[in-house]
Protein backbone atom coordinates (compact mmCIF):
# COMPACT_ATOMS: atom_id res chain seq x y z
CA UNK A 1 0.00 0.00 0.00
CA UNK A 2 1.19 3.67 -1.12
CA UNK A 3 1.70 6.14 2.12
CA UNK A 4 -1.20 8.29 0.01
CA UNK A 5 -3.42 5.40 0.09
CA UNK A 6 -2.50 4.36 3.93
CA UNK A 7 -3.14 8.97 4.40
CA UNK A 8 -6.53 8.43 2.61
CA UNK A 9 -9.49 8.99 5.22
CA UNK A 10 -11.32 6.60 3.62
CA UNK A 11 -8.75 4.01 3.84
CA UNK A 12 -10.02 1.12 6.41
CA UNK A 13 -7.20 1.50 9.01
CA UNK A 14 -7.33 3.51 12.15
CA UNK A 15 -5.53 6.84 13.05
CA UNK A 16 -3.42 4.00 15.43
CA UNK A 17 -2.42 1.73 12.24
CA UNK A 18 -1.63 4.65 10.53
CA UNK A 19 0.89 6.10 12.58
CA UNK A 20 2.55 2.44 13.51
CA UNK A 21 2.38 2.01 9.22
CA UNK A 22 3.72 5.51 8.15
CA UNK A 23 7.86 5.71 9.54
CA UNK A 24 7.51 9.58 10.82
CA UNK A 25 9.07 12.08 13.18
CA UNK A 26 6.22 14.52 13.19
CA UNK A 27 2.26 14.66 13.16
CA UNK A 28 1.03 17.64 12.21
CA UNK A 29 -2.70 17.63 12.81
CA UNK A 30 -4.86 20.07 10.95
CA UNK A 31 -8.52 18.92 11.73
CA UNK A 32 -11.28 21.48 11.97
CA UNK A 33 -11.39 22.81 16.08
CA UNK A 34 -14.49 21.04 17.78
CA UNK A 35 -16.76 21.98 20.46
CA UNK A 36 -15.65 18.04 21.92
CA UNK A 37 -11.55 18.15 20.45
CA UNK A 38 -12.21 15.19 18.47
CA UNK A 39 -10.74 13.79 16.61
CA UNK A 40 -7.66 15.95 17.03
CA UNK A 41 -7.27 15.58 20.57
CA UNK A 42 -7.17 11.71 20.19
CA UNK A 43 -4.46 12.16 17.40
CA UNK A 44 -2.39 14.37 19.20
CA UNK A 45 -2.72 11.69 22.05
CA UNK A 46 -2.07 8.97 19.99
CA UNK A 47 1.05 10.85 18.23
CA UNK A 48 2.83 11.23 21.83
CA UNK A 49 2.29 7.64 22.91
CA UNK A 50 3.92 6.63 19.38
CA UNK A 51 6.85 9.19 20.00
CA UNK A 52 5.94 11.48 17.60
CA UNK A 53 6.51 14.98 18.08
CA UNK A 54 3.00 17.27 16.97
CA UNK A 55 2.75 20.70 14.85
CA UNK A 56 -1.05 21.58 15.02
CA UNK A 57 -3.46 24.45 13.93
CA UNK A 58 -6.11 23.15 15.66
CA UNK A 59 -7.09 24.89 19.13
CA UNK A 60 -9.72 22.68 20.53
CA UNK A 61 -7.62 20.01 22.13
CA UNK A 62 -5.71 23.24 23.63
CA UNK A 63 -8.56 24.95 25.16
CA UNK A 64 -9.63 21.11 26.64
CA UNK A 65 -6.78 19.31 27.61
CA UNK A 66 -3.23 21.64 27.10
CA UNK A 67 -2.11 20.51 30.62
CA UNK A 68 -2.51 16.49 30.15
CA UNK A 69 -1.03 17.40 26.39
CA UNK A 70 2.03 18.91 27.51
CA UNK A 71 2.04 16.67 30.14
CA UNK A 72 2.13 14.15 27.96
CA UNK A 73 4.01 15.03 25.78
CA UNK A 74 7.22 15.57 28.19
CA UNK A 75 6.56 11.79 29.58
CA UNK A 76 7.58 11.04 25.98
CA UNK A 77 10.20 13.29 25.20
CA UNK A 78 8.57 15.06 22.29
CA UNK A 79 7.69 18.67 21.61
CA UNK A 80 4.52 19.92 21.21
CA UNK A 81 4.03 23.21 18.87
CA UNK A 82 1.07 25.09 18.04
CA UNK A 83 1.98 28.93 17.44
CA UNK A 84 -0.44 28.92 14.32
CA UNK A 85 -3.37 28.30 16.90
CA UNK A 86 -3.34 32.11 18.00
CA UNK A 87 -3.04 35.24 15.86
CA UNK A 88 -2.40 33.79 12.25
CA UNK A 89 0.83 34.56 11.51
CA UNK A 90 2.04 36.57 14.57
CA UNK A 91 4.78 34.24 16.41
CA UNK A 92 3.18 35.30 19.78
CA UNK A 93 3.81 31.97 21.97
CA UNK A 94 7.69 32.12 21.14
CA UNK A 95 7.32 36.17 21.40
CA UNK A 96 6.43 35.97 24.53
CA UNK A 97 8.02 33.02 25.61
CA UNK A 98 11.45 33.64 24.67
CA UNK A 99 11.52 37.47 24.37
CA UNK A 100 9.03 38.08 26.94
CA UNK A 101 10.04 35.78 29.46
CA UNK A 102 11.51 38.57 32.67
CA UNK A 103 8.36 40.46 31.78
CA UNK A 104 5.29 40.66 34.22
CA UNK A 105 1.93 40.52 32.04
CA UNK A 106 -1.14 42.74 32.92
CA UNK A 107 -3.42 42.59 30.09
CA UNK A 108 -2.93 41.21 26.71
CA UNK A 109 -5.72 42.41 24.22
CA UNK A 110 -6.02 42.32 20.25
CA UNK A 111 -8.09 41.57 17.41
CA UNK A 112 -7.57 38.08 17.22
CA UNK A 113 -10.25 36.97 14.56
CA UNK A 114 -9.36 37.87 11.03
CA UNK A 115 -12.97 37.09 9.69
CA UNK A 116 -14.93 39.12 12.21
CA UNK A 117 -12.25 42.13 11.55
CA UNK A 118 -12.24 41.36 7.71
CA UNK A 119 -16.47 42.15 7.91
CA UNK A 120 -16.34 44.68 10.32
CA UNK A 121 -13.92 46.68 7.56
CA UNK A 122 -15.99 45.79 4.81
CA UNK A 123 -19.21 46.89 6.36
CA UNK A 124 -17.36 50.26 7.42
CA UNK A 125 -16.55 50.48 3.30
CA UNK A 126 -20.79 49.83 2.48
CA UNK A 127 -20.99 46.60 2.49
CA UNK A 128 -23.57 44.29 3.85
CA UNK A 129 -22.90 41.70 6.58
CA UNK A 130 -24.04 38.94 4.34
CA UNK A 131 -22.16 39.80 1.48
CA UNK A 132 -19.29 40.24 3.98
CA UNK A 133 -19.47 37.20 5.13
CA UNK A 134 -19.69 35.57 1.89
CA UNK A 135 -16.73 36.87 0.65
CA UNK A 136 -14.96 35.67 3.78
CA UNK A 137 -16.09 32.21 3.56
CA UNK A 138 -14.93 32.54 -0.42
CA UNK A 139 -11.64 33.63 0.25
CA UNK A 140 -10.79 30.44 3.12
CA UNK A 141 -10.84 32.77 5.14
CA UNK A 142 -13.45 31.09 7.86
CA UNK A 143 -13.55 28.38 10.40
CA UNK A 144 -15.35 24.98 9.03
CA UNK A 145 -18.48 26.08 10.87
CA UNK A 146 -17.93 30.19 10.43
CA UNK A 147 -20.17 30.54 13.39
CA UNK A 148 -17.50 30.13 15.47
CA UNK A 149 -16.03 33.46 14.11
CA UNK A 150 -18.46 35.37 13.97
CA UNK A 151 -20.30 34.69 17.93
CA UNK A 152 -16.89 35.23 18.83
CA UNK A 153 -15.84 31.40 20.09
CA UNK A 154 -13.07 31.28 18.04
CA UNK A 155 -11.39 34.26 19.95
CA UNK A 156 -12.53 32.81 23.16
CA UNK A 157 -10.56 29.67 22.36
CA UNK A 158 -7.52 31.65 21.25
CA UNK A 159 -8.05 33.80 25.10
CA UNK A 160 -8.34 30.32 26.36
CA UNK A 161 -5.04 29.21 24.93
CA UNK A 162 -2.61 32.43 26.15
CA UNK A 163 -4.10 32.01 29.14
CA UNK A 164 -3.18 28.56 29.65
CA UNK A 165 -0.22 28.53 28.25
CA UNK A 166 1.56 31.93 28.15
CA UNK A 167 -0.03 33.20 31.82
CA UNK A 168 -0.25 29.96 33.96
CA UNK A 169 -3.63 30.18 34.26
CA UNK A 170 -6.08 27.25 33.88
CA UNK A 171 -9.27 28.91 32.55
CA UNK A 172 -12.39 27.15 30.91
CA UNK A 173 -13.96 28.62 27.59
CA UNK A 174 -17.11 28.51 29.39
CA UNK A 175 -15.00 31.47 31.36
CA UNK A 176 -14.81 33.73 28.64
CA UNK A 177 -17.53 36.25 28.22
CA UNK A 178 -18.52 36.61 24.91
CA UNK A 179 -20.57 38.64 22.50
CA UNK A 180 -21.25 38.53 18.57
CA UNK A 181 -20.76 40.55 15.54
CA UNK A 182 -23.99 39.32 14.62
CA UNK A 183 -26.48 42.15 15.77
CA UNK A 184 -23.91 45.16 14.78
CA UNK A 185 -25.69 47.67 12.46
CA UNK A 186 -24.00 49.72 9.61
CA UNK A 187 -25.42 52.83 11.38
CA UNK A 188 -23.43 51.74 14.71
CA UNK A 189 -20.25 51.42 12.32
CA UNK A 190 -20.90 55.07 10.88
CA UNK A 191 -21.21 56.73 13.91
CA UNK A 192 -18.46 55.31 15.23
CA UNK A 193 -16.73 56.64 12.32
CA UNK A 194 -18.64 60.20 13.16
CA UNK A 195 -17.37 60.15 16.51
CA UNK A 196 -13.10 59.35 15.55
CA UNK A 197 -14.22 55.49 16.74
CA UNK A 198 -14.07 52.36 15.19
CA UNK A 199 -15.86 49.20 15.76
CA UNK A 200 -14.05 46.23 16.35
CA UNK A 201 -14.37 43.15 17.86
CA UNK A 202 -11.81 43.09 20.89
CA UNK A 203 -10.71 39.87 22.78
CA UNK A 204 -9.45 41.40 25.99
CA UNK A 205 -7.53 39.55 28.90
CA UNK A 206 -7.04 41.29 32.41
CA UNK A 207 -5.13 40.12 35.40
CA UNK A 208 -6.04 42.06 38.45
CA UNK A 209 -4.71 40.78 41.69
CA UNK A 210 -3.84 37.56 40.36
CA UNK A 211 -7.61 36.90 39.11
CA UNK A 212 -7.72 36.78 34.92
CA UNK A 213 -10.88 37.74 33.33
CA UNK A 214 -11.48 36.87 29.55
CA UNK A 215 -13.85 39.17 27.09
CA UNK A 216 -14.92 38.68 23.20
CA UNK A 217 -16.91 41.84 22.57
CA UNK A 218 -17.53 44.19 20.22
CA UNK A 219 -16.14 47.52 21.19
CA UNK A 220 -15.67 51.21 19.96
CA UNK A 221 -12.34 51.93 19.89
CA UNK A 222 -10.97 55.74 19.64
CA UNK A 223 -9.02 56.26 16.80
CA UNK A 224 -5.93 56.83 18.53
CA UNK A 225 -5.27 53.29 19.48
CA UNK A 226 -3.14 51.08 17.14
CA UNK A 227 -5.96 48.43 16.96
CA UNK A 228 -8.14 51.40 15.62
CA UNK A 229 -5.95 50.95 11.98
CA UNK A 230 -5.93 47.01 12.32
CA UNK A 231 -7.87 45.92 8.71
CA UNK A 232 -9.69 43.29 6.84
CA UNK A 233 -7.65 39.97 7.93
CA UNK A 234 -5.15 41.28 9.98
CA UNK A 235 -4.50 40.51 13.74
CA UNK A 236 -3.16 42.11 16.24
CA UNK A 237 -1.72 41.53 19.86
CA UNK A 238 -1.02 43.95 22.37
CA UNK A 239 1.38 43.17 25.38
CA UNK A 240 1.02 44.99 28.78
CA UNK A 241 3.65 44.40 30.55
CA UNK A 242 4.63 46.13 34.19
CA UNK A 243 8.02 47.32 33.43
CA UNK A 244 8.57 46.84 29.75
CA UNK A 245 5.76 48.69 28.39
CA UNK A 246 3.47 47.85 25.91
CA UNK A 247 4.45 45.71 23.02
CA UNK A 248 2.15 45.50 19.81
CA UNK A 249 2.74 43.27 16.99
CA UNK A 250 0.56 42.42 13.80
CA UNK A 251 0.11 39.61 11.01
CA UNK A 252 -2.15 38.25 8.45
CA UNK A 253 -4.62 36.51 10.96
CA UNK A 254 -5.76 33.85 8.21
CA UNK A 255 -5.48 32.33 4.90
CA UNK A 256 -3.98 28.91 3.93
CA UNK A 257 -0.76 30.23 2.04
CA UNK A 258 0.17 32.64 5.10
CA UNK A 259 -0.68 30.21 7.88
CA UNK A 260 0.41 27.23 6.58
CA UNK A 261 4.49 29.17 6.57
CA UNK A 262 3.90 29.54 10.48
CA UNK A 263 3.11 25.27 10.16
CA UNK A 264 5.99 24.92 8.61
CA UNK A 265 8.14 27.20 10.96
CA UNK A 266 7.14 24.71 13.75
CA UNK A 267 7.93 21.92 11.54
CA UNK A 268 11.72 23.52 10.73
CA UNK A 269 12.09 23.83 14.51
CA UNK A 270 11.51 20.75 15.47
CA UNK A 271 13.54 19.76 12.72
CA UNK A 272 16.62 21.65 14.15
CA UNK A 273 15.92 19.97 17.73
CA UNK A 274 16.36 16.35 16.13
N1 LIG B 1 -7.67 28.52 7.77
C1 LIG B 1 -6.94 29.29 8.56
O1 LIG B 1 -6.53 30.41 8.18
C2 LIG B 1 -6.58 28.83 9.94
C3 LIG B 1 -5.76 29.65 10.74
C4 LIG B 1 -5.36 29.20 12.00
C5 LIG B 1 -5.83 27.99 12.48
N2 LIG B 1 -6.68 27.23 11.69
C6 LIG B 1 -7.12 25.93 12.23
O2 LIG B 1 -6.53 24.91 11.42
C7 LIG B 1 -7.43 23.79 11.31
C8 LIG B 1 -7.70 23.53 9.83
O3 LIG B 1 -8.26 24.72 9.28
P1 LIG B 1 -8.69 24.74 7.73
O4 LIG B 1 -9.09 26.13 7.43
O5 LIG B 1 -7.65 24.07 6.91
O6 LIG B 1 -10.02 23.82 7.83
P2 LIG B 1 -10.76 23.06 6.65
O7 LIG B 1 -10.49 23.75 5.35
O8 LIG B 1 -12.16 22.84 7.12
O9 LIG B 1 -9.97 21.66 6.57
C9 LIG B 1 -10.13 20.70 7.57
C10 LIG B 1 -9.41 19.44 7.11
O10 LIG B 1 -9.57 18.42 8.10
C11 LIG B 1 -9.98 17.21 7.47
N3 LIG B 1 -10.83 16.48 8.41
C12 LIG B 1 -12.02 16.85 8.92
N4 LIG B 1 -12.48 15.91 9.77
C13 LIG B 1 -11.56 14.91 9.78
C14 LIG B 1 -11.46 13.66 10.44
N5 LIG B 1 -12.43 13.24 11.26
N6 LIG B 1 -10.37 12.89 10.21
C15 LIG B 1 -9.39 13.30 9.37
N7 LIG B 1 -9.42 14.50 8.71
C16 LIG B 1 -10.50 15.29 8.92
C17 LIG B 1 -10.75 17.66 6.25
O11 LIG B 1 -10.72 16.61 5.32
P3 LIG B 1 -11.83 16.52 4.11
O12 LIG B 1 -11.46 17.60 3.15
O13 LIG B 1 -11.63 15.15 3.62
O14 LIG B 1 -13.17 16.76 4.77
C18 LIG B 1 -9.92 18.86 5.79
O15 LIG B 1 -8.80 18.43 5.03
C19 LIG B 1 -8.67 24.17 12.12
O16 LIG B 1 -8.58 23.58 13.40
C20 LIG B 1 -8.60 25.69 12.21
O17 LIG B 1 -9.21 26.17 13.40
C21 LIG B 1 -7.03 27.61 10.44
Amino acid sequence: MKKADLLNRNSNLSFKEILQKIPSDILVEMTPSTPNGQPGLNHIKEAFLHKKHVVTSNKSPLVLKYRDLINLAQQNNCEFRFEATVGGVIPIFTTVQNGLSASEISKIEGILNGTTNYILTRMSEGSSYAEALADARKLGFCETNPYDDVSGLDAARKLVIIANVLLGYNITLEEVKTRSIEDISQAQIIEAHLNNQVMKHIATLEVLNNEIQAFVEPKYINVSNPLAHVKGIMNAIQIFTKYAGEITLFGVGAGPKEVSTIILSDIISIGRNL
